[in-house]
């Protein structure tokens, strides 16, 4: 692509089919969360996020208060969920923006309550229980306990309870395991409780695929989404590129790079590319990765720098400066094994990919698939620079 020194190239109608294909899985009423944390796994929380509310997603999952509110500012109305932990200063902001937040304990919902009596709203919240990742979350003993406290808040509207599996692509008996807890917790809780309508959701992409049962009434899929769990239903949706700005020609012996970690064995064409650890390049791939130009394979050659990488073109046919480099696409350098050769996480490779990289969205038409999916529901453009109030279906 020309005008970029390096660029992520995301085909916005793979996400479509991906999301086609995980509805294909899913329950007739379950809904669809798209986890938007980490920008979207680094796919750009706002476009993903508006594509994925106006091609039949129902509610956007982020990491923080800050991705929450990048996403109402600029005009996304869907309903968000922060995931995670929130603090007591970013509560006026989430709770005036409608933000539904995560309860982990008992410490934050005084101010929640406090909060929305101010701002004469009622916040809603989904109370995680940990049933094994033990990380955040109400142990499941606790959970009547949160509901009684809740209780006796009157701005504060229980919306949902979750859960998150610690091994759903590993480990399919601790994620049974997992669900069994979860569901026992549940359904003593809402008994009790007399809670109705709220949502039910534990299960992310490799959760609701390999168990059924496990779909409740949401879903929450990141790595489906972006076609990084290694299945071919999911088609990665992510091509990292850039291209040749330096050709050099070394002789025999020349020692190349950082440190001089690549010896050429013969005279040797170099080419030297606009892309580095700073850009998400991981230094692992020093004198191993091989890059593809024209379908040709290239080595790296020496050390990944912080702004460069450099290659053995040597053999490439017809190479210029300006010609394009593909470091991965779906047919050459697939990103889930690409971390499995490199003992990596597969969403870090994405994840890592900094604000210097361009992303540059392409789509093609599916009528079938766009007929499918219920359209525009949520998202409306933002008018004249205003904030527009978030819904809450
Ligand atoms: C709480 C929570 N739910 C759902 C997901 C989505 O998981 P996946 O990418 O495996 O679909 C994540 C991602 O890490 C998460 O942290």
């Amino acid at each position: 692509m020309k005008g970029y020194r390096v660029w992520a190239e995301i085909d916005l109608s793979l996400l479509r089919d991906n999301i086609y294909n995980l509805k294909k899985h899913l329950n007739g009423e379950t809904k669809l969360m798209a986890v938007v944390k980490a920008d979207a796994y680094g796919h750009g929380a706002v476009a993903i996020s508006n594509f994925c509310i106006n091609n039949g997603c129902d509610y956007l999952g982020v990491g923080d208060s800050t991705e929450a509110l990048e996403l109402r500012d600029s005009g996304v109305v869907a309903p968000i969920l922060v995931l995670g932990a929130v603090i007591e200063e970013e509560l006026p902001l989430l709770i005036s923006n409608n933000i539904e937040l995560a309860v982990h304990s008992k410490d934050l919902l005084t101010k929640i309550d406090e909060e929305s009596k101010k701002q004469n709203k009622r916040a809603s919240v989904h109370l995680k229980i940990d049933t094994g990742l033990h990380r955040f979350g109400i142990s499941p003993q606790n959970c009547e306990g949160i509901v009684e406290t809740i209780s006796k808040y009157s701005n504060i509207r229980i919306k949902g309870i979750f859960s998150h599996f610690a091994s759903a692509y590993r480990d399919i008996e601790r994620t049974k395991e997992q669900l069994n807890t979860f569901m026992q917790t549940v359904t003593k809780t809402c008994k009790k409780y007399n809670l109705k309508d709220i949502m039910i959701h534990i299960a992310n992409s490799g959760g609701a695929v390999a168990l059924q049962n496990s779909q409740q009434n949401m879903i929450r899929s990141g790595g489906a989404l972006y076609g990084l769990i290694g299945n071919n239903e999911f088609k990665q949706i992510l091509s990292l590129k850039t291209q040749v700005t330096y050709l050099k020609k070394v002789y025999k012996n020349s020692l190349v790079g950082y440190d001089g970690t690549f010896k050429c064995e013969k005279d040797t064409l170099l080419a030297i590319c606009p892309v580095g650890y700073n850009d998400g390049i991981p230094t692992c791939y020093a004198n191993s990765f091989e890059a593809h130009i024209n379908g040709q394979k290239s080595q790296f050659a020496g050390k990944v720098a912080m702004d460069y990488i450099t290659l053995d073109v040597s053999n490439i046919r017809d190479i210029t400066v300006g010609q394009e480099v593909v470091i991965y696409d779906r047919q050459h350098n697939n990103i889930f094994d690409v971390a499995k050769k490199y003992n990596l996480n597969r969403y870090e490779i994405t994840c890592t990919l900094s604000k210097r990289v361009k992303r540059v969205y392409i789509e093609y038409e599916n009528e079938t698939i766009k007929r499918f999916i219920k359209s525009q529901k949520y998202y409306h453009p933002k008018k004249n620079g205003s904030r527009k109030t978030a819904l809450t279906p």
